[in-house]
């Protein structure tokens, strides 16, 4: 049970794409959820959509639905990565509550610790397979064949529209506000350990893995 945090762009989604791949644990992205219900037209989109495209935060009581819900359908999951979620002290909270309730515990949260200049770069040239959603990067991660998803390959693609420079500073002064003071409620429980975000997506990959690997041995 794992929670990645970090400001927009750390690299939370790429990591917990991964993460699913090498150990078939469940990644539950509240922004994901979002987006799937803005698209959806649903009574929560409907909320959701101009508080995302002002790159604010959405109600605690909505995110944390969206996450009890998941929780449940995915009773039997080996365990989660949550990605995006807590993003409040409330939330954090509300977290604690929902796992306990369930029988769950966080084993582990990991900070994906950035250089903000960087992070306009990598949010601006970010798109993702409009079918199978798979993340690519103008720059850092282009498709293998030019235009062909190398997953599903599908020649469709989309952008975000809050992955623009004016939302994604929005979306950095909402990280410093509200999301980054939580971290001293899980180093009190001795569960952060960082990580170097910085570093090539592999390298990044290895040092969740290597955090993983010691603290299986620790037991
Ligand atoms: P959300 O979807 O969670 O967006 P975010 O936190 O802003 O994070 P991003 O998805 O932008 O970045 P990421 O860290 O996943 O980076 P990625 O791996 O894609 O939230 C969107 C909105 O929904 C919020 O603004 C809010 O309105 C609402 N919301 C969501 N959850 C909420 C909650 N709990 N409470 C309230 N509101 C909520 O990487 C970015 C790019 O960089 C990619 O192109 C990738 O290929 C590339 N990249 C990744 N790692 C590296 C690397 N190491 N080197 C080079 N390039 C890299």
């Amino acid at each position: 049970m794992l929670i990645l945090l970090g400001p927009p762009g750390a690299g939370k989604g790429t990591q917990a794409q991964r993460l699913m791949a090498q150990h078939g644990l469940i990644q539950l992205s509240t922004g994901d959820m979002l987006r799937a219900a803005v698209k959806d037209g649903s009574d929560v989109g409907r909320r959701a959509k101009a508080i995302m495209e002002a790159g604010q935060l959405v109600p605690d009581e909505i995110v944390t639905s969206l996450i009890a819900d998941r929780l449940d359908k995915e009773a039997h999951a080996p365990g989660f990565i949550f990605d995006g979620y807590p993003r409040t002290q409330a939330q954090a909270e509300s977290l604690d509550e929902l796992l306990a309730e369930r029988g769950l515990a966080l084993d582990q949260v990991i900070e994906l610790t950035v250089d903000e200049q960087a992070l306009v770069e990598r949010i601006s040239g970010r798109f993702t397979c409009a079918r199978c959603n798979e993340g690519y990067h103008d720059r850092f991660k282009l498709p293998k064949a030019a235009g062909v998803c190398d997953i599903c390959g599908s020649t469709e693609f989309k952008r975000r529209p809050d992955d623009n420079a004016e939302t994604v500073r929005a979306r950095l002064a909402e990280y410093r506000a509200k999301t980054a003071p939580i971290l001293p409620y899980y180093e009190a429980k001795g569960l952060v350990a960082r990580v170097d975000g910085m570093a090539e997506i592999a390298a990044v990959s290895q040092a969740i893995e290597a955090i993983l690997a010691r603290d299986a041995v620790a037991g």
